[in-house]
């Protein structure tokens, strides 16, 4: 693979949806243009409805663009693959069944597992629930684990397919606050923080945190909405491995404040309320 290839690549990406009854159109992303390089972490963020949801359902492949190009590795993306797993907030755990079954599924069910053997299959599961912390709880069920440890199954439940493409929606959104910060440092660490670039995956993430998104991001996409677009993508210079330290950088600050500014007048328009009004320089 030639290193000029980047693992994703959107071209002047348009989608429309139509709706069944009235036939109305909404633009919903226009000309996005985009490439993400292998291993690389990108977070988007944008007001609520700027199209980050629809952006990352083409990457699946659960939809089709209306118009431009979506690539992974320089192949032209068709439909859903076990290359690209997706990740929702809501943990979609099979309720009855236990952590180790939920973890398994794909590779018990789907391609991901057809050449391994049952004891390889069994392994795998062993390894990415350890990887995740949940050794010890793999024959709870779903209903007996805290949200976090949910979203735990549900990223084991991931990796264990192989994916190298992890396209994740608000998957900490559902979380408490606190558990959201443990599992931010969690993530990067089974993202591959502390190995080579080329052992990394490449992870899209999107979230409503700013914060969140300038301390796992290599680049954060700020997206404007109708349509959805572009608006502006800021390159995170902070050094990695990071840790709660980061946040105190000087450069933390800036950024999160940089893209506030960049999001802070659509977002107050989202949520119906005043964009002339003195706004705080920052959510709280
Ligand atoms: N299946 C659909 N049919 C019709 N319109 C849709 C569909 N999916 C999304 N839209 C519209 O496309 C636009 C973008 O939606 P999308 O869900 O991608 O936004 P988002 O940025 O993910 O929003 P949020 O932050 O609230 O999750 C919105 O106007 C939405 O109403
Ligand atoms: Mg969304």
């Amino acid at each position: 693979m030639s290193p000029a290839v980047p693992k994703l690549r959107l071209r002047d990406v348009s989608k429309h949806f139509i709706a069944p009854r009235t036939g109305a159109r909404t633009l919903a992303v226009a000309n996005v243009t985009l490439d993400i390089e292998s291993g690389e972490f990108v977070c988007i963020v944008g007001p609520s409805g700027c199209g980050k949801s629809t952006v990352l359902n083409l990457i699946a492949g659960l939809d089709s663009a209306s118009s431009g190009t979506l690539e992974k590795d320089g192949v032209a993306i068709t439909g859903p693959g076990a290359d690209r797993g997706v990740m929702f907030q809501d943990y979609a755990l099979m309720p009855w069944q236990s952590v180790a079954d939920n973890v398994g599924f794909g590779l018990r069910h789907g391609t991901p597992g057809k050449a391994l053997s049952a004891a390889q299959r069994e392994q795998r599961i062993r390894h990415f629930i350890e990887l995740v912390g949940l050794e010890g709880s793999e024959k709870k069920y779903p209903h007996q684990l805290s949200g976090g440890m949910r979203q735990r199954v549900a990223l084991a439940r991931l990796l264990a397919n192989g994916p190298d493409v992890l396209l994740l929606d608000e998957p900490l959104g559902a979380l408490d606050a606190q558990t959201r910060l443990i599992l931010q440092v969690e993530l990067l660490r089974i993202w591959g923080e502390t190995a080579p670039q080329a052992e990394r995956k490449t992870a899209v993430f999107i979230t409503h945190d700013i914060e969140e998104a300038v301390f796992l991001a290599d680049r954060v996409v700020v997206m404007s909405s109708h349509p959805g677009r572009v608006r502006e993508v800021l390159p995170v210079d902070l050094p990695r491995p990071r840790d709660e330290a980061v946040r105190g950088d000087l450069r933390f600050g800036h950024l999160v404040e940089a893209i506030w500014r960049l999001i802070r007048d659509e977002a107050y328009r989202a949520i119906g309320g005043s964009t002339t009004a003195a706004a705080p320089a920052v959510p709280a």
